[in-house]
């Protein structure tokens, strides 16, 4: 087996999914609302007894793997690097998909990691660090767990280290471990005389390390009291957040993600228990660092340094209310009986609140947590929503009595209503009539100011959307339809017999539910002959009723398809252009799930209904485009000459065709 099934086959895709979101049962299978598109009712469906897991909302769907990669954003080996431990399966370095470039300097630093560790710890190079380390509140345990470590003052041990490693030269360079020297091809140490804190992607790989500098130089080092890894293969700081993969979790459990800025600050909460704290590494949060969150929560509280705070509230406010108005967009469209109708453009990123903490007391959120881990506390329950914070802020020791001071507050918080307003009208409202009160100035005027000002941080605005409708399938109603009645039927399989003798392959839409119809009505026909022999066997008894077995079925269809891939197996290889064959087997569980979504607590009869509603609109689209055709071709022969023949022949066509179309009306009657 190789590690991919190996790991299927160990876990189960129900817990798999559970660890992200809340499954309910259905019958035999859960439901959920979709984690990748905003619903009010659920139409994500997860099968443990077929291991899959289907959105018929936004047609998203697959395996564990893939569920995994869409929430967690990773690549395939990603996934499958996060789900082998939890399957207890081992992944083997010489797997050659997995000893991409990638994994060699995930590998590569995680030794550095390693080594940095070992120096502070168990070597005399480390004494100082560590002591200052401990000085600063740290314990011995967090040290250990955190990896911290120390890079010692000289050009080229970690190289060397990692070279008897087996890595090479560019592989430690790649990982930003080291520097070329200028004009050479000789490499030395990017970090030296450093406490080293590794930094961790989601899933916990070692990417990056940030590196304090040597506290007694402080004050006289030149480089800054912090350098970082560069931008890697591995690393990019806009799109990580420092303490993500401890504080997952937490962060859902407690829906809620503390933002803090520094690593010391992470480090420090998390020793007294406030485990959702992560960090933005020194930097305004980013549209990708946000949604990387709302995975997790939609609620995000920033700690800000009190110095720095007021503009980083304001950025990151900024691309959060813009990622907002970005996707609040209404996207119309046909539900499944051809009725037009309003749907909110879906986006996780749709509601998230975000508010500020005030740090009461000391500098950052480290000085304040060690002062008092309660007065933290308290800091934290009374956030105050962004705009209020706002608000606060700008009044503030205001002297209103200033015309030009009034006017200055409504130029900064206009703007910043303005964003809310495309999220939400009653909020806004809410803020231009406490502003009106505030300063003395009716609402209206407030309000025509408020229609000139553009929301601050604009940005392509159209782009979500778009990649919103791209990501839906979109099907026409006729696909849909055809997928639906064979769905029932399969579920109710007591009825194929009528849906076999009624509808043909013509009637239904969709390349791959044709493949599919046609198969099951070659199997179908097939187990109608054994009946009949089964049946003369057993003379005087009824016979058994005349269906299908749906595992019967399905295991014959991979037979199908493992013979047809062992005949077209050559002109494959020569032709590997050829699209890839609609998976049937596949499809047929997704058509599994359909039914018991839609159709679970439906009687046999209802389903019959169903059924036959169906077949009659399936049939009636049929015939009336047959009819659009045949008109089209009369108004043809009409202008050619001795056209009487052809044209007898047409109109016949379209009487039948029209007399078929009334008869169809009947029914539906
Ligand atoms: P701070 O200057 O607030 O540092 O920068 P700190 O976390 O409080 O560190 P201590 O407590 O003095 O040890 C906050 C964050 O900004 C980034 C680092 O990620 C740091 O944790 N930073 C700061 C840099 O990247 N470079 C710098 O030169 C300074
Ligand atoms: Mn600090």
């Amino acid at each position: 087996m190789n590690p991919s099934d190996e790991i299927k086959s160990r876990l189960d895709v129900v817990d798999v999914i559970r660890e992200y979101i809340q499954l309910k049962p259905a019958g035999i299978n859960f439901r959920a609302n979709c984690p990748f598109h905003n619903e009010k009712s659920p139409s994500f469906m997860v099968s443990s007894e077929k291991q899959i897991w289907h959105c018929f909302g936004c047609g998203k769907g697959g395996d564990i793997f893939s569920f995994v990669m869409e929430m967690e954003g990773l690549s395939f080996i990603d996934a499958l690097r996060l789900l082998a431990p939890k399957a207890g399966v081992e992944l083997k370095a010489q797997n050659p998909e997995l000893s991409s470039k990638r994994g060699r300097l995930i590998e590569v630093m995680e030794q550095a990691s390693k080594y940095y560790h070992h120096v502070l710890m168990e070597t005399k190079l480390g004494t100082k660090g560590k002591q200052y380390l401990l000085e600063r509140g740290l314990t011995e345990r967090t040290i250990e767990d955190w990896q911290i470590g120390y890079s010692p003052d000289n050009w080229e041990d970690l190289i060397n280290f990692l070279k008897s490693r087996k890595y090479k030269e560019d592989e430690i360079f790649s990982a930003g471990l080291s520097i070329k020297k200028e004009g050479t091809s000789r490499y030395y140490n990017r970090f030296r005389d450093r406490i080293m804190f590794p930094i961790r992607d989601v899933n916990a790989n070692v990417v990056a390390f940030t590196a304090r500098v040597n506290p007694e130089k402080e004050a006289t080092e030149k480089m800054g009291k912090y350098i970082n890894s560069p931008q890697t293969m591995i690393y990019d700081k806009g799109k990580l957040l420092f303490g993500l993969d401890r504080a997952k979790t937490r962060i859902r459990a407690e829906e809620l993600a503390i933002v803090v800025e520094g690593q010391m600050d992470v480090i420090t909460a998390h020793q007294h228990g406030f485990n959702n704290v992560i960090a933005s590494s020194g930097t305004a949060l980013t549209a990708e660092q946000i949604g990387l969150i709302a995975r997790y929560t939609k609620n995000i509280a920033l700690a800000l340094d009190s110095d720095s705070a007021g503009q980083k509230a304001t950025d990151a406010g900024n691309r959060v209310m813009k990622r907002v108005e970005d996707v609040s967009r209404i996207v119309e469209g046909e539900d499944r009986y051809g009725n037009i109708k309003k749907f909110i453009n879906p986006s996780k990123e749709l509601s998230i609140n975000i508010k500020i903490i005030e740090i009461p007391s000391g500098k950052d959120p480290d000085e304040c947590i060690k002062k008092s881990p309660e007065e933290w506390k308290g800091a934290v329950e009374g956030a105050k929503d962004i705009m209020q914070y706002f608000y606060d802020k700008a009044f503030a020791d205001a002297d209103l009595e200033n015309i030009e001071n009034r006017r200055k507050i409504v130029a900064d918080l206009l703007p910043k209503v303005a964003v809310i307003g495309s999220k939400d009208k009653t909020e806004q409202d809410f803020w231009v009539r406490k502003i009106s009160q505030k300063i003395n100035v009716s609402e209206n005027a407030l309000r025509e100011e408020l229609g000139k000002v553009r929301p601050e941080a604009e940005q392509p605005s159209a782009v979500a959307a778009n990649n919103f409708l791209k990501s839906v399938a979109v099907r026409s109603r006729e696909e849909m339809l055809s997928e639906m009645v064979l769905a029932v039927a399969l579920k109710f399989p007591d009825h194929l017999t009528y849906l076999i003798n009624n509808l043909s392959l013509d009637h239904l839409i969709g390349h791959g539910i044709r493949g599919l119809y046609n198969n099951l009505v070659i199997y179908y026909n097939k187990s109608i002959d054994n009946w009949t022999q089964d049946s003369q066997n057993e003379s005087g008894e009824p016979g058994q009723p005349q269906t299908i077995n749906y595992k019967d079925f399905r295991k014959w269809l991979i037979d199908q398809q493992i013979a047809s891939e062992a005949l077209n197996g050559d002109a494959n290889i020569v032709n590997n252009q050829k699209p890839k064959e609609i998976n049937q087997p596949e499809l047929l569980d997704r058509l599994a799930l359909l039914a018991d979504k839609d159709f679970f607590d439906y009687t046999s009869e209802q389903a019959k209904n169903e059924i036959v509603k169906i077949v009659v609109l399936l049939k009636k689209t049929y015939l009336l485009k047959q009819l659009r055709e045949v008109e089209r071709l009369i108004g043809q022969t009409e202008k050619q000459e001795n056209n009487e023949i052809r044209l007898n022949s047409l109109l016949e066509d379209f009487k039948l065709l029209s007399d078929e179309y009334k008869e169809l009306n009947k029914i539906d009657q």
